[in-house]
C-alpha cells in the first residue's frame, strides 16, 4: 500500500521548551500553536514486502542522520499496529530545513500520518498525535487542524494535541521574515534538554499555566493586541532561558534584532502587528488579515530580509493523492 501525506508546519504561541521524559518526550508543560498554510511537508510512504531495510529520501537525499530517526519512528508506529514489512519513504520540504521554521514538525506528522494510513491501521486524531509527538515533540500538533493545544501529561497516553478553535475561526496572518536559511547550530532536541538548567527556567513553570490560559482567553475573544503583546513576552522569554542555559543557547542574530525593532517602531506609528521568534534566528510577524499587505510593504524595506513567507491559519495533516514517486 502506499499512501501520501501533507502536513503544516505550526508556530508556537506558547512554547514547548523542556523536557520532563526525554525518552517519550513528554514536554514540562503544555503549549499552544496554529498551523502554517505555506510550510508544508509531504511524505509518501510504501509498504513492501521484498525491502529488508526501510529505504529513505529526505528531501532528494539519502541522508544518514535523520534518516536513521526516521527508521525509529518508522519501527515505533510497526509496532503499536504490529506490523513488521519495510517501508521505502520519500519527503519533501516546500521551505528550508533546520532553520528555525520547524520542518521536524511538518515532516514527522506526514510521516506519521502517511504511515499509519499506508499500514493501513485506523487510529483516532489523539493517537495519530500520540505517535507524531514521539517522532518530534512539536509534529503532535500539526496533526489537528487550526489552532492547537498540546496537552502536556504525564504519560504518553496523556500527552496528546487537539483543535482548540478551527482556520477560520480568526482571520490572522503570520509574515515569516526568513533572514537566515543557514542550519541552526543548537538543534531543539538538544536545546530541550540544555534549558533545564537555567536558573530562570522553574520561574517560568511557576507561571505557565496562567500564560496558557490568557493566550487561550485572547484567542478565544480574537483580542489582537492582547494576543499580541502575551506572543511576544512569551517569544522573549524562551529566548531569555535559552541565554541564560548552561551552555547558553543564542538564537537571535543581529538582522533577528533589526526586525524586531522595526516591528516595534511600525507598531509605535499605530500599525498594529507582533512578533515571536523560535529556536532560530528567523522572525514570525502576526498581523490582521486586513494589514497584510501594508505590512508586507514596510517589511520589503529591510534589505537583511532574504524572503517573506505569509502564512494563514491551516488544516492539519491531511492524505491527498498526489505521490511522490
Ligand atoms: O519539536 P521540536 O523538538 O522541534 O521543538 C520545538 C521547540 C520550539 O519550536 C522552540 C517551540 C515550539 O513549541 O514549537
Amino acid at each position: 500500500m502506499k499512501k501520501t501525506a501533507q502536513a503544516p508546519a505550526n508556530i508556537a504561541f506558547i512554547k514547548y521548551w523542556g523536557l520532563k521524559n526525554n525518552e517519550l518526550r513528554i514536554p514540562t508543560n503544555g503549549s499552544i500553536s496554529m498551523n502554517l498554510s505555506g510550510l508544508l511537508t509531504t511524505v509518501t510512504v510504501e509498504i513492501d514486502d521484498a525491502l529488508s531495510k526501510d529505504d529513505i529520501l529526505i528531501n532528494g537525499k539519502a541522508d544518514t542522520d535523520r534518516s536513521e530517526r526516521v527508521r525509529k519512528h518508522l519501527d515505533l508506529i510497526r509496532n503499536k499496529v504490529g506490523l513488521k514489512t519495510k517501508a521505502r519513504v520519500a519527503t519533501h520540504n516546500n521551505f528550508p530545513m533546520a532553520t528555525g521554521l520547524a520542518s521536524s514538525a511538518s515532516a514527522f506528522s506526514a510521516l506519521t500520518f502517511a504511515a499509519v494510513s499506508a499500514y493501513e491501521t485506523s487510529l483516532s486524531e489523539r493517537e495519530i498525535s500520540i505517535l507524531a509527538r514521539q517522532g518530534s515533540g512539536s509534529s503532535c500538533r500539526s496533526i489537528p487542524s487550526g489552532f492547537v493545544e498540546w496537552i502536556g501529561g504525564d504519560s504518553s497516553e496523556s500527552s496528546y494535541a487537539q483543535s482548540i478553535f478551527p482556520p477560520d475561526f480568526w482571520d490572522i496572518v503570520d509574515i515569516v521574515a526568513v533572514v537566515s536559511t543557514d542550519e541552526k547550530k543548537v538543534s531543539s532536541t538538544q536545546g530541550h534538554l540544555c534549558v533545564l538548567t537555567s536558573p530562570f527556567f522553574s520561574a517560568r513553570l511557576s507561571h505557565i499555566d496562567v500564560k496558557l490560559k490568557s493566550v487561550k482567553d485572547a484567542l478565544g475573544k480574537r483580542d489582537f493586541d492582547r494576543f499580541g503583546s502575551l506572543i511576544e513576552q512569551e517569544a522573549l522569554e524562551l529566548q531569555a532561558i535559552g541565554m541564560t542555559s548552561k551552555p547558553p543557547i543564542l538564537y537571535m542574530s543581529p538582522e533577528t534584532i533589526e526586525v524586531l525593532q522595526f516591528v516595534q517602531k511600525l507598531r509605535e506609528n499605530g500599525l498594529p502587528l507582533y512578533f515571536t521568534l523560535d529556536a532560530g534566528p528567523n522572525v514570525h510577524i502576526f498581523v490582521e488579515a486586513k494589514n497584510k499587505e501594508k505590512v508586507l510593504k514596510e517589511l520589503q524595506r529591510i534589505s537583511s530580509i532574504k524572503e517573506l513567507i505569509s502564512n494563514v491559519p491551516a488544516a492539519g495533516a491531511k492524505i491527498v493523492e498526489r505521490h511522490l514517486f
